[in-house]
């Protein structure tokens, strides 16, 4: 993978549906935001569906498969109830989270290394089914070793504490050892034959270093973005995200 291949942008719409059930009504729709997502060039759309629903949906996954052409990206805790939604739905592809009711978003990578056996037996008859399935972890090295054993096709990167990182005035020196590890854990799952991909909290200013890890393929963007659409709207702030990942790798 060279520095010039075009990296991936998924745009995580969770958020529009979290402004919806604000209201119980149907607006604003995650289906026209998926569209509108697809005008401005996104790669492909990412859900989670949650436990407790309490933004998309299991309507709205259903009809964002049977509706918007773009590869469907449906974030899921591994639970059996889950399993079952994914082989009915059949996503292009699933990527696996840590999930716990109390928290306010995705806060740490799966424990892969924990959960190695149990993760196996239950990515298995998803990737028989077609659907492409990676492992959400920190970028750290026993993490990526044990999703290639458990038989995940991809990775993504938690860049959570790289982002936070940035969000805290740091200067760029006192990043280092997080990109480092980023781009190291990047390294050894391409290596082992992993796609990788990256995403949590990133933003117009702090993607370009992410961006620039030339084994990253696919970066999913969410809360940044559905922000930023409500001064500029959605397909100019998806547009920009698109022009800046250009830039880093045309
Ligand atoms: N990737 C995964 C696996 C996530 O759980 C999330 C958050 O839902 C994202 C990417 C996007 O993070 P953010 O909303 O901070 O851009």
């Amino acid at each position: 993978m060279t520095q010039n291949s075009m990296i991936r942008l998924g745009i995580n719409i969770d958020h529009v549906a979290t402004l919806r059930n604000a209201r119980g009504g149907e607006h604003p729709c995650p289906i026209r935001a998926a569209r509108i997502a697809m005008e401005a060039g996104a790669d492909s759309i990412t859900v989670h569906l949650r436990e407790d629903r309490r933004h998309i949906r299991d309507g709205d996954v259903a009809k964002l498969k049977a509706e918007i052409a773009l590869p469907l990206n449906l974030e899921m805790a591994a639970t059996g109830e889950m399993q079952a939604i994914a082989l009915h739905v059949k996503p292009h592809a699933v990527c696996l989270v840590p999930e716990d009711r109390r928290e306010l978003t995705t806060e740490g990578g799966l424990n892969a290394v924990a959960m190695e056996k149990e993760l196996a037996a239950y990515v298995e008859p998803l990737q028989n089914a077609g659907i492409r399935v990676s492992l959400f972890i920190d970028p750290d090295t026993a993490q990526v070793e044990a999703a290639k054993r458990i038989g995940a096709k991809a990775v993504e990167l938690h860049t959570g504490c790289y982002a936070q990182a940035t969000g805290n005035g740091k200067q760029a020196t006192d990043l280092l050892p997080v990109i480092r590890d980023l781009s190291s854990a990047a390294q050894l799952a391409a290596q082992l034959g992993l796609e990788v991909h990256a995403g949590h909290g990133l933003n117009y200013d702090n993607v370009a270093p992410i961006a620039a890890i030339p084994e990253i393929i696919e970066l999913n963007i969410g809360h940044f973005l559905m922000g930023e659409a409500m001064f500029v709207g959605m397909k100019e702030a998806i547009q920009k995200m698109k022009r800046l990942l250009g830039e880093v790798r045309p």
